[in-house]
Formats: structure tokens, sequence, C-alpha cells
């Protein structure tokens, strides 16, 4: 059963405002829309409970319950324990943190591995705390080309002094989805643990964080038709082995070790309300309203990515046949997978990036030109990281008549 896109698309309220009905949306990778069950629920959390959450009165407990079935759900979501969630402020403090901590364990003659093809949130923190303690810093380098990880390259680079690896599972400008499982094993062979920024995929298809087995796995919730927070599974024991980063009278505590500031009850509190959109999409498409949470997960993410595939070679056919574009990143879907991140970024040859941008917004399609904070990658490609990029960025809820409108936008802009 493909995807309902009139059911879907009455679940995000944004579609009603007359800039989404002429226009269309292709900034999803800086932040999705939020589903009505997220803005529902906030509303009805600032109406009815923001009090200071976990007392005995009524709303406060409301407040404390609600906060602890966020992270029960999202546990049950991904596929591993409600003690190995953690809500932050957004995956950027969340790294930051991480690294923090990171950095009491490494020291001289540790190897840490990092890649370019990252958002700068995963790596920046780590490489400075690498250099502070004195930690080798390898970099697992993309093509040039085409600005893709080879797993080959990054088994070379492993040895027994490495002791932690970050990478992404997709990249936010070239949308390769690396194959994470392989990579945790190989580094897990090593005994090194390994952070991986899901935020580029998780929009795309809720992950199975349990199987592909990362000791860190993060992802920003305003992108995934959530609230604005970031959230980490620490798994896999490296919680306990982490040093703490909170007040020292919550150390015990499992989600505030790595949560120095005080969390923002509302938006914890909230953050499943998304799931309540995935299992409503789940039944209206065949699903049982028993099934656990993470089949209807894997079900709607099988739907999500299916609507995604019918559209993403249309844009990229587009882009690769002209002479005036250089595309970055794989011009068709993945030969094995099937799939490759709607996150379709391109570099035009004859106009300045901001100006193709600012023609296509003209022209109703919502995008942008920039770095996208992922500079490495594009430093990479020999791209000008100061002109940038332009990127069309899609997701589920993308219809039809959003890629005919970009399609005849890039005809009229770009000739
Ligand atoms: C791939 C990727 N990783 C990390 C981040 C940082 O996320 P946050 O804004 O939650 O700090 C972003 C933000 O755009 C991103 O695209």
């Amino acid at each position: 059963m493909p995807l309902d896109l009139t059911f879907v698309r009455s679940q995000f309220p944004a579609f009603a405002s007359m800039d989404n009905n002429e226009q269309s949306f292709f900034e999803n990778a800086g932040g999705s829309f939020a589903c009505s069950q997220t803005i529902d629920a906030l509303t009805a959390y600032y109406t009815d409970t923001k009090v200071q959450p976990y007392s005995e009165f009524g709303s406060s407990a409301r407040a404390g319950n609600q906060m602890d079935r966020s992270r029960e759900r999202w546990a049950e979501a991904l596929g591993v324990a409600t003690d190995e969630v953690v809500f932050g402020p957004s995956t950027s403090m969340n790294t930051y943190v991480l690294a923090e901590a990171f950095g009491s364990l490494l020291g001289a003659g540790d190897e840490v591995i990092v890649t370019n093809q990252d958002h700068e949130a995963n790596t920046g923190a780590v490489r400075r705390m690498a250099d502070r303690v004195g930690a080798t810093v390898k970099e697992w380098r993309t093509d040039p080309d085409t600005g893709l990880l080879d797993i080959d390259q990054f088994a070379s680079l492993l040895s027994p002094a490495t002791k932690l690896v970050t990478m992404p599972h997709a990249s936010n400008i070239v949308g390769q989805e690396n194959d994470v499982a392989k990579i945790t094993g190989l580094a897990h062979g090593v005994g090194a643990r390994v952070i991986v920024d899901g935020v580029s995929f998780a929009p795309h298809s809720i992950p199975d964080v349990a199987a592909l087995d990362a000791d860190v796995y993060l992802f920003s919730l305003y992108k995934t038709y959530s609230v604005h927070q970031g959230l980490m599974v620490v798994r896999n024991g490296l919680l306990d082995e982490l040093p703490n980063q909170a007040h020292f009278f919550n150390a015990g505590y499992p989600d505030k070790r790595l949560s120095p500031a005080g969390p923002d009850h509302a938006q914890v509190a909230c953050a499943g309300a998304v799931l309540d959109y995935v299992e409503l999409l789940h039944v209206a498409h065949g699903g049982s309203e028993g099934d656990a949470l993470r089949v209807a997960c894997a079900n709607v993410s099988s739907l999500w990515r299916e609507q995604e595939d019918s559209l993403t070679p249309q844009l990229l056919d587009a882009l690769s046949g002209r002479d005036n574009v250089r595309l970055l990143g794989p011009a068709s879907l993945d030969a094995v997978s099937g799939h490759r991140c709607p996150t379709i970024a391109f570099l035009t040859l004859e106009q300045e990036p901001a100006v193709v941008a600012s023609s296509l917004v003209q022209r109703g399609v919502q995008t942008s030109a920039s770095d996208y904070y992922a500079v490495r990658v594009l430093d990479g490609l020999g791209v000008d990281v100061d002109r940038g990029v332009v990127r069309l960025s899609f997701v589920h809820y993308t219809g039809q008549t959003d890629i005919d409108r970009a399609l005849n936008a890039l005809d009229d802009v770009l000739g």
C-alpha cells in the first residue's frame, strides 16, 4: 500500500498556510515541519502542566510522567533500553558534552578516527578534545570526486590504538547512507567506540539503533517532525564508563549524567508525540493497533522511503543531465539498498549559488545556498565554501506537485 499523501499532509498544519499551498518546502534538512501531534502536545503541556515536574501535585506529576513516557516511547521506537536514551538541547550540545566526557578517557598514544563527510557538529568538538589530550586524529577522507566514504579505507585506518570513531549515518550534503553496522563491527573488533550522527538519516527512516550497534547514536528531533531537542542513545555500557558531566549528586541518574543543563521540560515531555503520528500512519496503512512500536516504526519507515524513492530520481536526473551544474553525491539510488537520502546539493557553474537559490525562491521553491556547516566535505570536493551550494532536501510529505514545481523552476533558472 503506497503512502496516502493526502492523509499525511492533513497531519501537518503548516500545509494549511498560504505560503505552503503556493510554494514547496525544500529546506527539510534544516528543520522539518512539526506534525499536529507535536504541536497539540506542546499546547497541552503549556496549558496544563507548565510547572516544575516530579512533585506530588497533579499537574507536576503529570508533567513528570509525560517526560518519562517520552523516553520510554523513544527507547521502544529505537529498539534500546529506556536508560540509554538521553535528551539534550541539540545534537551539537550533545556531541560537545560527549567530547568533554571522552576527554577524560583518552590521552597520548590513543587514536581517534573522524571523517570529513560529517556536519561539523559531529567532529569539531571531538577533534578539539583529541588535540587537547594529545590523542592522534586520523581523518577518514571522502573521495574528491564523489564525496563518498570507502569502507576499505576505514579498515586501513583502524589499529589497536583506535579508541573512538565518529561518523555520519548519512551526509547532509552528498546524501550517502553509510553502512553503519559494518563499520561498528570493524571498530568494535579493535575495541573502539563509535559515535554515529543520524541527524540526516532519521527523518527518512526511524533507525533500529540496536541493529546498527553504534555506541552512541544521535539525531535532532526538530528535523524529525518533533520538538527542538537532540536525542542521543548511549549504549553498550558506555554511559557508565564515561565520567559524569552533570552535578555530582546527579551521577547516578542515566538521563542526567550527560545532560549538564536543566532539561527543557516541555520539549522533553512532548518529544514522544511524533510517535503517535507514526502509529496513526501505521494503522492507516494496514497495521494493527496492538503492534509493537518498533514494528510500526519499521513499517512506516518503509512507506516513507518508498514515497521518497519514487521522487528522488526525478531531481537527480534533472540535475545530473545539465552541463552547467555539478551534482554532489550519487546521481541515482543505491544499486544495492535502492535508497539515497533526498538531500540533494549541487553547485551551479555559471551563476552564483546564492543567486540561483534566490531565483528558485522567487518561483516558489523554498531553498537556500550555504555551506550547511559541512565545510570539510565541500572543501574535500573542491567547492568554494564561501560561495556554498544550493540544496533541495525533501521528506515523505513532499509530493509530485512539489517536485514538478522544482523541476519547472530549475528549467527556468538554469536553462
Ligand atoms: C547532519 C547534521 N548533524 C548535526 C547537526 C547539528 O544538529 P543540531 O542543530 O541539533 O545541533 C545538523 C544540523 O543541521 C546536521 O544537519
